[in-house]
């Protein structure tokens, strides 16, 4: 179906962009989200159009997995490969040194195991997603414990943030994690230091996993659209 919707244009060309950097026999990791929705899909047509061959793909979710069985792209685990050619993800937001917020769909934990194992990681997004400080626009992830949520709330308010049990949508009660856990949503006035705030909460006893990603990214492909039509920059 086409679509003349500028953040579906967006996001199908850059999905479509870092699929090409896909090459035959590689194993790849395959992210969460919209937008990297486009890159498995387009994945499958260079694979169905025998353009690709040989590959595997290692999901970072469920809805990787069933886009991938949709798209006819054969999977894998983390125990049957010795490296990850490459990862394809999106982001929730992306600083000028490619560092992410990640989790908008509460796979952060998954992605950044694979992500971080890739021997080079795409990050595909929207412009929208660029921004000059992380935390500036989106609420930081982080995955927890069910049973360790309020000790982990009062550690993170320590922290200076200001965390909101994250609430399912057509689904009473809390999301719940490919994982079985919670994920708590936090409001940082300022993130000055990701990397040492990237420990920190992770330090929490009953976290598992928080959504920022520091110096893991590769490539930035970022779509714009100029003069109604999509384009993709590197950064
Ligand atoms: C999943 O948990 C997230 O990390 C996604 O990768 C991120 O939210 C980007 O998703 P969209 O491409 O749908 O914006």
């Amino acid at each position: 179906m086409t679509t003349t919707d500028p953040v579906t244009l967006m996001k199908q060309a850059v999905g479509k962009a870092a699929a090409d950097r896909v090459q035959s026999g590689m194993i790849v990791g395959l992210g969460t989200g919209s937008t990297t929705a486009y890159a498995i899909q387009s994945i499958g047509e260079r694979l169905r159009a025998g353009d690709l061959k040989d590959i595997k793909g290692i999901p970072t979710s469920f809805q990787a997995i069933v886009l991938a069985k949709e798209y006819g792209i054969p999977l894998t685990t983390l125990d049957e490969v010795e490296k990850i050619d490459l990862a394809i993800d999106g982001a929730d937001e992306v600083d000028p040194h490619k560092n992410l917020i990640k989790g908008g769909g509460a796979a952060h934990t998954r992605e950044k195991i694979v992500d971080t194992l890739a021997e080079y990681f795409i990050v595909v997004v929207d412009s929208s997603k660029i921004v000059d400080r992380l935390g500036s626009t989106f609420l930081l992830p982080v995955e927890v414990l069910p049973l360790a949520m309020t000790p982990v709330m009062r550690a993170i308010t320590k922290l200076g943030g200001q965390p909101q049990l994250r609430m399912g949508v057509k689904k009473a009660g809390p999301v719940i994690t490919d994982q079985g856990n919670f994920v708590i949503d936090v409001k940082f006035d300022r993130i000055d230091d990701p990397a040492t705030l990237e420990k920190e909460l992770n330090n929490i006893p009953g976290v598992l996993e928080n959504g920022l990603f520091v110096g893991v990214t590769d490539l930035v492909l970022i779509g714009e659209v100029k003069d109604g039509q999509p384009i993709v920059r590197e950064m």
